[in-house]
């Protein structure tokens, strides 16, 4: 088995933003408050002192993700604030040295673990609270511009000395990682500027099946050189996409299929908002994993949980909601990979070995017509959510009137197979011959 392929497999995972920006928890800012607000590093220190997450109970944030289907989790270890969630010796900026005194990472770590999920650590190349991280010229840290930092006496290679040691320590003294994911690259600081060979060499040797994201190199807006003939030695393992989910599945110049995959937040944020109200919906999220995987991507479903270290109500309904369509459909989306193009009103397709699925949608007015499969290229047709057979027609109004269609009979099954909660999107499974 390939050191891939148990994410190409898992195609679901949790996206966890957790830092002192859960305290201040900003509308429109969340965990970029300090840098869209140009906030002083002495004011921004009272999120660090109000920072007391009792709370915090990653055993049930573990069960969440579980029970929602995802088979993977990528939590925070550092966001470009700085501050770490983890017990580092190179910083006093840490949550051991908050009111809390816990090493974060550490106990999300075995939580997951032992729910049976892969683990990941996000890890902020950028970096806000380290004196030696450029601010004055800098486009996005919060003392841009600033006059106190004009003459600034920083030395970036000491940056890269601290954040290859942190990097060192998460892979060292926290077990077997399945996954890092940077953030990000930008002008000036892309590739070699972040030492990325010797960073990348160092990361392997301790953590040899670790897969590694593409922001090494790339920005949210880039997918790096793994689509070019050419990946450099620091492309990483998948692309990792933002704020869009790709149109067609992602291609090396000679077609070979690159590995990715798409992040996406259930309101506005990443970071906990307050009020922040824009809850998007199980139906929404389950389209968007569906569309990922219908392209060959993984989805990577964000939650921000609290100052106190609670998922949002709304977030955990919508877990559960999601949950419920995946021990129902999970078969479709598991293991599966693109399907055949097939058309049924748009309808999107995954498959694995001699499965099809169609994901339908919309539902349609008597039977469902798809075009680009015959019906003798189906051996049987059923409804992945019942069980239930969907007849596939060979004699009636439909079948002499539009011939080019096969028609599946979804019947009343249809209405019935649908979730309580409206969710869109109806599962065909076809064995095909
Ligand atoms: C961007 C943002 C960051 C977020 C990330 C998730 O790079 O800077 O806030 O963590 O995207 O993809």
């Amino acid at each position: 088995m390939s050191k891939i392929e148990w994410f190409q497999n898992a195609r679901f995972g949790m996206f966890i933003h957790w830092g002192l920006y859960a305290v201040s928890a900003r509308p429109g800012r969340g965990e970029w408050h300090a840098s869209i607000d140009r906030v002083p590093p002495e004011a921004y220190q009272k999120y660090f002192d109000l920072f007391d997450p009792t709370d915090f109970d990653p055993v049930s944030w573990a069960r969440d993700a579980r029970q929602a289907g995802m088979k993977y989790a990528v939590l925070t270890a550092k966001h470009h604030e700085g501050f770490c969630l983890f017990d580092s010796a190179y910083t006093d900026y840490k949550s051991t040295n908050t009111h809390s005194g816990r090493d974060l990472v550490r106990e999300y770590l075995d939580a997951f673990r032992a729910e049976g999920l892969r683990v990941g650590l996000y890890y902020s190349l950028v970096d806000w609270h380290h004196p030696d991280y450029p601010a004055y010229e800098d486009p996005f840290h919060p003392m841009r511009g600033s006059e106190s930092r004009k003459n600034e006496n920083c030395d970036f290679n000491r940056y890269l000395d601290y954040m290859h040691a942190q990097v060192r320590e998460l892979c060292t003294n926290y077990g077997k990682l399945d996954l890092l994911w940077f953030d990000f690259s930008y002008e000036g600081h892309t590739g070699a500027d972040w030492r990325s060979a010797g960073l990348v060499e160092m990361i392997r040797a301790l953590q040899p099946d670790i897969l590694l994201n593409s922001r090494l190199e790339a920005s949210g807006g880039e997918l790096g050189s793994l689509l070019t003939s050419k990946p450099t030695p620091w492309a990483g393992d998948f692309a990792a996409a933002e704020q869009i989910i790709p149109p067609a599945p992602l291609v090396m110049p000679d077609g070979r299929p690159v590995c990715w995959e798409a992040c996406q937040t259930m309101n506005d944020s990443f970071g906990y908002v307050e009020g922040d109200h824009a809850w998007k919906g199980a139906a929404v999220h389950i389209q968007q994993l569906v569309d990922c995987v219908s392209k060959g991507g993984n989805y990577l479903l964000n939650v921000g949980p609290d100052a106190k270290g609670n998922f949002p109500p709304e977030a955990r309904r919508t877990l559960r909601e999601i949950g419920s369509w995946m021990r129902q459909n999970g078969g479709s989306i598991y293991g599966c990979g693109p399907g055949r193009k097939v058309d049924a009103f748009g309808c999107r397709t995954t498959a694995k070995g001699k499965k099809l699925f169609l994901h339908v949608m919309h539902l349609p007015v008597g039977p469902l017509p798809v075009a680009g499969i015959r019906p003798e290229e189906i051996q049987y047709a059923r409804l992945l959510s019942t069980g239930a057979e969907a007849e596939v027609l060979t004699s009636g109004w439909a079948v002499q009137n539009y011939p080019g269609y096969t028609f599946l009979n979804l019947g009343q099954k249809a209405g019935e197979a649908q979730p309580a909660d409206g969710t869109a999107d109806l599962v065909v499974e076809l064995t095909l011959r």
